[in-house]
């Protein structure tokens, strides 16, 4: 147990016995709120549904460059659908393959990729070395360290400040450690923090010295263009910046539709150097005879362009900023200035990440699911699913309906009260 950062429990033990009674009518209440994972709700895959009729029989089925959509081929995706992403990701359509629907996929393939058979510019596959370790700035995605997890790779927690990963710590770490591989990043919109890395951020991670000569920074811009406003946070263009700094081969980015048309056959794409991509192309050839391309012009002709792109994700934010909202205004009203909790409150992404006294997440994510109200596994935002502070809770709000979200907030709160005052005796 750490400090109670300006927690007065005294202040706060009078009421207890009003919020256990409160807790206890919960129990007989049977809710099942599931307030586990970022996915959007069905209001938002309904916008997409124009989608499914776009390319059907007695449509053209022939690309821009005469290839038969039906047919194999088209290894690294549609020169159209290349163009879409390389707008999105601010990069050349040369530097972009589109593949299947999914981009934690193509991420998950690229580490085994480098375990296997190594990258464009590393002297031996990196399961022949004796350590392989990556940085997770954390609080960060679970399922990034359960990549890591699956392939033996030591993960290095480093922190999450307000713009970014800890940079001193990051710049130490890979300047004495050949074994330091990558870093993973999400740096929009951060999955769970929110966190939009700042210039500086992006600058020293694309010029630092590293002491692996295949040092790669893993650029998952799942949130890339997830607005809940319309002044959407800046964020620097990754792969100019590298090559600026003389590291044209440093960044992998990842990104997908999975959270602008539909969850389960989006389309996913990556972006790195000509060099690495020349690399990918030899196993992918492979591996596949060529991703589901009709699913790549739907997206294309639904879509038409960025600006089509982004008169879309209005409509999605529409949908569930007042989700955001109702979760923010109910931390506010009910733990704000009490010293038990602080959270953020991101303008765009699918989480709020939240921070209780320490000690605590575990048991108020226990204290919640006994009434019925699921909660992501407190832990699971850092890498071997230990939280060293025992405090983060990752709160997804866009998947239950606006009154679920309320419903599972009063609840989160009263937990976090309960658990606070009982901790701290
Ligand atoms: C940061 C991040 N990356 C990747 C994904 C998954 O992307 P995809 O659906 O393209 O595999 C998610 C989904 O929650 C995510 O939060």
């Amino acid at each position: 147990m750490s400090e109670w950062n300006g927690f007065d429990r005294s202040r706060w033990e009078m009421l207890y016995p009003q919020w256990l009674e409160q807790y206890e009518q919960y129990q007989s209440r049977h809710l099942a709120l599931d307030m586990t994972r970022g996915k959007p709700c069905p209001e938002q895959l309904d916008l997409a549904e124009g989608m499914l009729n776009i390319v059907g029989a007695g449509d053209s089925m022939i690309a821009e460059n005469g290839t038969d959509i039906r047919n194999y081929g088209g290894l690294d995706g549609l020169p159209e659908a290349k163009r879409l992403f390389a707008e999105m990701l601010g990069v050349r359509p040369q530097q972009v393959a589109v593949g299947g629907n999914s981009s934690l996929a193509m991420m998950h393939d690229t580490v085994f990729r480098a375990m296997q058979f190594g990258l464009c510019d590393s002297p031996v596959p990196w399961g022949k070395l004796p350590k392989v370790k990556f940085l997770c700035p954390s609080p960060g995605y679970d399922r990034h360290f359960a990549i890591c997890e699956l392939f033996g790779i030591e993960m290095i927690v480093v922190d999450m400040l307000a713009d970014g990963p800890d940079m001193d710590q990051v710049e130490r770490l890979v300047g004495e450690d050949e074994a330091i591989k990558a870093i993973w990043c999400v740096p929009r919109y951060g999955n769970p923090t929110g966190i939009t890395y700042s210039d500086g951020v992006v600058n020293r991670l694309a010029a630092m010295k590293t002491k692996a000569g295949d040092f790669k920074v893993i650029w998952d811009d799942a949130y890339i263009v997830h607005h809940l406003t319309d002044k959407p946070e800046p964020l620097k263009n990754m792969m100019e910046a590298c090559e600026s700094a003389g590291h044209p081969d440093r960044v992998l980015m990842f990104c997908s539709t999975s959270k602008i048309s539909f969850s389960g056959s989006g389309v996913a794409a990556m972006a790195a150097s000509e060099n690495n991509l020349r690399q990918l192309a030899e196993s992918l050839g492979v591996q596949t005879i060529g991703p589901d391309k009709i699913n790549q012009l739907r997206h294309v002709r639904f879509f038409g362009d960025l600006a089509g792109i982004h008169a879309h994700m209005q409509r999605h934010a529409a949908i569930i900023k007042p989700k955001f909202d109702a979760v923010l205004n109910k931390l506010e009203s009910d733990l704000g200035g009490s010293g038990m909790a602080e959270w953020t409150t991101p303008i765009g992404g699918y989480f709020i990440s939240l921070n209780t006294l320490d000690g605590c997440a575990r048991e108020v994510v226990q204290r919640a699911a006994e009434v019925g109200v699921t909660l992501t596994k407190a832990g699971a935002t850092f890498p071997y699913g230990r939280d060293p502070r025992d405090r983060n809770i990752r709160i997804a709000p866009t998947f239950p309906s606006l009154a679920d979200v309320h419903a599972a907030m009063d609840v989160l709160c009263l937990c976090i009260k309960l658990v606070s005052v009982e901790m701290s005796r």
